[in-house]
């Protein structure tokens, strides 16, 4: 049986146009099809008129509503900040030591400020402020700066050792190379390492120690204090504890001795406003090493 027969039988309507006998059906779309299609070509063409959509050299047809992804993300931080205004004045204005009495205030500044210090802080002192080689841990007590939310305060506006930063109250000590710039012998800074480590209980030469403690005294003591408990004010860390920042050991101490350390940490007055400031202040003097208001 040939498909023609078939056509015959059924009684399909054909186009009329034959080619070796075969033949083509005129089967015409289902209405509802071709209206829905017509209306998708017309809803598109609206559509790109409306929203932004042709591409262009440098960006798209803007499209006559304006709108656009990053417009709404801005009209949403707008909303969030006027919504945060009134709590952000008046943590840029309260007293500091005010912040803490105040539980709604508190709150929105540990919050705030935990969000800051992930942005702006974590990559130095670790997500969970542990601090590393170099980097102070800011979860314990043992602060080079001080650890009241005032010190904290400054040591984030001003930054540490920031040549560019003009106020006086900056953070600009320095430790002297005292190997590299010839200060001390060779043996005196062996005498002298032994002696810091003796401070903190490590294993070392007795007789260095004893010669030691009179380098450490005519050399050191003004900055990091005749007990080495260190000195808030310069900076010097407590050589007597355990806590360091670049090593105890007798080669990373040789290192510090000889050539010095120059821990930088920018200035965030520029970067960042009173107000986050203020908060992630809250949130580090918060991790558990903060100290009272003097
Ligand atoms: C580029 C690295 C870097 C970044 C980013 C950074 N810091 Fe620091 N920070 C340091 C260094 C280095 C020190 C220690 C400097 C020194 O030796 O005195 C320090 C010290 C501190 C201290 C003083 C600790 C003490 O024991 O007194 C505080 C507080 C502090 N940072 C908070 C912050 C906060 C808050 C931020 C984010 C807004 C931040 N830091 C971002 C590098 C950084
Ligand atoms: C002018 C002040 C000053 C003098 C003098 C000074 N230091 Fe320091 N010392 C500092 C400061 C500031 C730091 C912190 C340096 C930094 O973070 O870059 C420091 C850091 C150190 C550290 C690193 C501590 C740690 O936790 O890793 C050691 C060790 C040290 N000093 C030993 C000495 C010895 C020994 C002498 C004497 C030979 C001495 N210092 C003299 C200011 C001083």
């Amino acid at each position: 049986m040939s498909d023609k027969k078939k056509n015959d039988d059924l009684d399909y309507e054909t186009t009329g146009h034959s080619w070796d006998g075969i033949q083509e059906y005129n089967k015409p779309l289902p209405r509802w099809w071709l209206y829905t299609f017509y209306v998708c070509i017309v809803w598109g063409i609206g559509y790109t008129i409306a929203y932004p959509a042709w591409p262009g050299i440098n960006s798209a047809t803007a499209g006559i509503l304006g709108y656009s992804t990053r417009g709404e993300v801005a009209a949403e931080i707008a909303a969030v900040e006027a919504r945060n205004g009134p709590i952000n004045e008046k943590l840029a204005s309260v007293e500091l030591s005010e912040i803490a009495t105040d539980p709604e205030l508190n709150g929105y500044a540990i919050n705030a400020g935990s969000a800051v210090f992930k942005t702006w802080c974590a990559q130095c002192h670790g997500s969970g402020a542990a601090g590393a080689k170099g980097y102070p841990n800011l979860l314990d007590d043992d602060w080079l700066w001080g650890g009241s939310i005032e010190d904290i305060h400054t040591t984030i506006t001003v930054g540490i050792r920031n040549p560019d930063i003009d106020v006086d109250w900056a953070r600009q000590s320095e430790m002297p190379a005292f190997g590299r710039d010839e200060l001390l012998e060779p043996e005196q800074i062996n005498q002298v390492v032994n002696y810091v480590m003796s401070l903190s209980g490590e294993p070392q030469d007795a007789a260095a120690v004893a010669e030691g403690e009179t380098v450490y005294l005519d050399n050191c003591a003004s900055c990091h204090g005749d007990d080495a408990k260190g000195d808030r004010i310069q900076g010097a860390p407590n050589l007597s504890d355990a806590i360091w920042l670049y090593g105890g050991d007798y080669d990373s101490l040789m290192e510090t001795v000889n050539n010095a350390r120059y821990g930088v940490m920018p200035n965030w007055n520029e970067r960042l406003s009173e107000a986050e400031i203020r908060a992630v202040a809250t949130y580090v003097h918060g991790l558990g090493g903060g100290e009272a208001s003097e």
